[in-house]
């Protein structure tokens, strides 16, 4: 008997860097994202004498899989498993695939245990497992903030049917983890516990602009809540500076488009890849001029995708 789970990345629109001194992965900062469509993770669990780890057809022994099946064994009793997942899209890079991962994997693995999981506890493990994987249990857009740190859905994706060019600069694994830079961002950046006071403000904010479905206030809000993570990024000790050329040329571009009336904004997480939300109406002058950009190997329009969920056998 095998499960098998779907789950999409999302991308955070306000960001979510830093942890809170506690037990259970708790995030410094409320975020709001958008779940992405077409790109995905598939995973598999299937019974098996040992517990067995595969990712994109290799063996491997991943550190934040086994931790997150010891993290469930802690409460709930799961057998030797086989773990299977695919990614349709660059694993590591600054697109989420941890996100989606994770949700898809709690999903798969709730069904093939039985643990008997509400949607709720599902953020809250996935959660636990990556941060970002609370928001992808959820289609359109997501949140995850304070005080109880469930991921919450906000909106569905009909309701406001955005679409995202993804310009992609750079196809390898990000250098440093999102873990251990968010750890560095903690201990050395002077700029750290204004990043985490500004958030709070920041995050009703864009709540309040999606429901109001204000595209100009969220763009603001986006573009300065991911410029201001990476302000805490290239401030921390060492310095992380996830962006190549080409981010910087797409940033400048989608900015110039949108002071000319193009209804487009960027964001960037933890990797070099810019991801230009935008108004469907926009979608083909922007991905266009993306795709002309030196430095921009490939571009991707993707829409707002459904949270993560079971395939049908
Ligand atoms: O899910 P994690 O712990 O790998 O952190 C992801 C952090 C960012 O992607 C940079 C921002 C976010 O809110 O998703």
């Amino acid at each position: 008997m095998s499960i098998t789970a779907v789950a999409h990345p999302n991308i955070a629109l306000i960001k979510y860097w830093g942890k809170q001194a506690l037990p259970g992965n708790i995030p410094a900062t409320p975020s709001v994202s958008i779940t992405l469509d077409s790109l995905t993770s598939t995973t598999t669990v299937r019974p098996s004498e040992t517990d067995q780890i595969h990712l994109n057809g290799e063996a491997t022994a991943d550190a934040k899989i086994s931790a997150c099946l010891e993290m469930l064994r802690a409460d709930f009793s799961i057998e030797p498993v086989a773990i299977e997942s695919e990614n349709n899209f660059p694993t590591a890079a600054g697109l989420a695939s941890s996100a989606s991962g994770f949700a898809a994997l709690i999903t798969a693995l709730a069904e093939f245990s039985d643990l008997g999981l509400t949607t709720e506890e599902r953020t809250v493990y996935a959660r636990k497992a990556s941060g970002s994987a609370a928001r992808s249990i959820f289609g359109g857009f997501a949140s995850l903030g304070g005080p109880d740190w469930v991921g919450k859905p906000v909106l569905d994706r009909n309701d406001w049917p955005l679409k995202v060019v993804i310009a992609i600069t750079d196809e390898n694994r990000k250098s440093v983890s999102s873990s251990l830079g968010m750890k560095t961002s903690e201990e050395t950046s002077p700029y750290y516990d204004a990043w985490v006071s500004s958030t709070a403000d920041d995050y009703r904010a864009a709540l309040e602009a999606i429901a109001a479905r204000d595209f100009e206030r969220l763009a603001v809000l986006s573009e300065s809540s991911c410029l201001k993570m990476h302000g805490v990024m290239q401030s921390s000790l060492p310095a992380m500076i996830y962006w190549r050329p080409a981010t910087l040329s797409c940033i400048h571009a989608v900015r110039e488009l949108r002071s000319n009336g193009t209804p487009v904004f960027f964001t960037i997480d933890a990797g070099p890849q810019v991801k230009a939300v935008c108004l469907p109406e926009a979608v083909d002058k922007v991905a266009g001029e993306l795709a002309a950009i030196p430095g921009v190997i490939a571009t991707h329009t993707v829409g707002l995708g459904e949270g993560a969920r079971l395939l049908e056998p």
